[in-house]
C-alpha cells in the first residue's frame, strides 16, 4: 500500500497546494466517517493488529496515535480508528474561533520528507468544536480508542490571561474527550512558547485543576498532558519535569514542530526552509528523540511520554519507545507514506518485540537506558 501510495497516488496529490489537498482529504474522510459501510471498508483495509498498552489510566489498543493538527476541526473523528490508529488527538482548539495566519501557510520539502507550517491555530473555537464532538457522540460513530483534545491559547488573549483562556476551553470540552494536551509549544502563535516558563505553565495547570475540582461536575478526572517544543534547552525541560511532578501532570508530549532547519539542505529546498513556521517530519526525528531520552531519564520513567516527531516507520517508532516513549504519534509521516502508515508501524513493532525478546510493549519502553 505504501509503495502504491508513494508512486501513484502521492504524485497526483502533491501537484496541488498542501492545505487545499489536506482540506479535501479531511472532507472525504469526514464523509467516510458518516457512512458505516465505507468506514467498515476502510477498517478492513487498514485496521492494525493488536498491540495493547496502558498509560495515564487509559487502555490503548496500540501505541500509534494521530498527532494534533491533522484533524483540527474534528471532521473525521471515527475514521482514525479504522485507519489503524490506537488513539487520536484532535485540535488544536482555542477558546475563541480564529482564522489562523494568511495562506499559503503549509509547505512541503519533498526530498527531505519535511513540512513547514504556520497555520496559527485556525479553528472554530471551543464552543463550536464541542458541538461537533457532541454530534459524533450522538451519531453512534464515536471511536472505541482514546480521543484527546489539544488546547491552545486564542491569539487575541493576552499572555497574562492565558490560564483563564485554557480553562474556559477545558471546561466546555472536558466531558467530551478522554485526555487533554496543553499546547504551549506551537511556534505559530506570537509568544505562546513563553507559556512554557515555570510560573506561566504553573498558572495554567492550577487553573485546569480548579476546573476538574469544580462542584456539580460529575465528569471523571481527565488526564492532562503538556506538549513541549524541541527547541527548549534541557534546563527548561527539567523545570517542566519538576512542575509535572508537583502538579500531577499525566504525561508529556514530545515534541511539537521546530524552528530549527537542517544545516545542509539542497539548494532547491533552501527557499522553502526560509519560510517562517515550525518544521516537522524526518529532519525533526533526531532532536525529538533526544528530548524524549532526556525526559525519560529525568522522570525515571514515572511520567508517560508520547513521542512525536519524524516517525515514518516501525524502526522510527521503536527508537522513540526504547528512548522512553510509551506511546507515539504521527502527522508528517502520514502525508508522505499514506493511509496505511499506522497499520504498518504497529505490525513492524510487533515483529521487533518478538525479535528483541520482549513479552509486551510496556517492557520495551525506555529499554535503551538499561542496555549495557
Ligand atoms: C500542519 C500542521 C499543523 C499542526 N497543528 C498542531 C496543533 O494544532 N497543535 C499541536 O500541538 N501540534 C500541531 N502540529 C504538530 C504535530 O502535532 C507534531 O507535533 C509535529 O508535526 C511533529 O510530528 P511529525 O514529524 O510526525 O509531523 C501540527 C503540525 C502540522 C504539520
Amino acid at each position: 500500500m505504501s509503495w502504491l501510495y508513494r508512486h501513484t497516488i502521492r504524485p497526483c496529490l502533491f501537484l496541488q497546494d498542501s492545505e487545499r489537498i489536506h482540506n479535501r482529504t479531511l472532507g472525504a474522510l469526514g464523509r467516510i466517517s458518516r457512512n458505516r459501510l465505507l468506514n467498515g471498508m476502510v477498517r478492513v483495509l487498514f485496521e492494525a493488529p493488536p498491540l495493547p498498552i496502558e498509560a495515564m489510566g487509559l487502555r490503548f489498543p496500540n501505541p500509534v496515535g494521530l498527532a494534533a493538527g491533522m484533524d483540527k476541526l474534528g471532521e473525521a473523528v471515527p475514521v482514525w480508528e479504522s485507519l489503524g490508529f490506537g488513539f487520536s488527538e484532535l485540535g488544536g482548539i482555542t477558546r475563541h474561533a480564529q482564522p489562523g495566519n494568511d495562506a499559503p501557510r503549509m509547505f512541503r520539502i519533498i526530498p527531505d520528507e519535511a513540512l513547514i507550517n504556520r497555520m496559527g491555530f485556525n479553528n472554530p473555537g471551543a464552543e463550536a468544536f464541542a458541538k461537533a464532538l457532541h454530534q459524533w457522540r450522538n451519531s453512534g460513530h464515536w471511536p472505541g480508542h482514546p480521543v484527546g483534545v489539544n488546547l491552545g491559547k486564542s491569539k487575541i488573549t493576552p499572555l497574562g490571561e492565558a490560564a483563564a483562556d485554557y480553562a474556559h476551553s477545558f471546561r466546555i470540552l472536558r466531558s467530551l474527550a478522554d485526555f487533554f494536551v496543553v499546547n504551549v509549544s506551537s511556534p505559530n502563535t506570537p509568544n505562546l512558547r513563553q507559556l512554557q516558563d515555570r510560573a506561566a505553565l504553573d498558572e495554567i495547570l492550577v487553573a485546569l485543576q480548579e476546573v476538574q475540582n469544580e462542584t456539580g461536575d460529575r465528569t471523571p478526572i481527565r488526564p492532562i498532558l503538556v506538549k513541549v517544543a524541541p527547541d527548549l534547552p534541557f534546563e527548561a525541560l527539567d523545570e517542566i519535569v519538576e512542575l509535572a511532578f508537583s502538579r500531577k501532570v499525566a504525561g508529556i508530549v514530545a515534541t511539537n514542530t521546530t524552528l530549527a532547519r537542517p544545516v545542509n539542505s539542497r539548494p532547491a529546498s533552501r527557499k522553502l526552509y526560509a519560510e517562517t513556521g515550525g518544521m516537522s517530519g524526518r529532519p525533526l526525528a533526531q532532536r525529538s528523540t533526544e528530548i524524549i531520552r532526556h525526559l525519560y531519564r529525568q522522570t525515571q520513567g514515572r511520567i508517560p511520554i508520547i513521542g512525536v516527531g519524524g516517525i515514518f516507520t516501525a524502526e522510527d517508532a521503536w527508537e522513540k519507545i526504547t528512548a522512553g516513549a510509551s506511546l507515539v504519534q504521527v502527522y508528517t509521516g502520514m502525508v508522505y507514506r499514506g493511509p496505511g502508515i499506522a497499520r504498518a508501524i504497529v505490525a513492524g513493532l510487533r515483529r521487533l518485540l518478538v525479535a528483541e525478546g520482549h513479552a509486551s510493549l510496556a517492557a520495551a519502553v525506555g529499554i535503551a537506558h538499561r542496555s549495557p
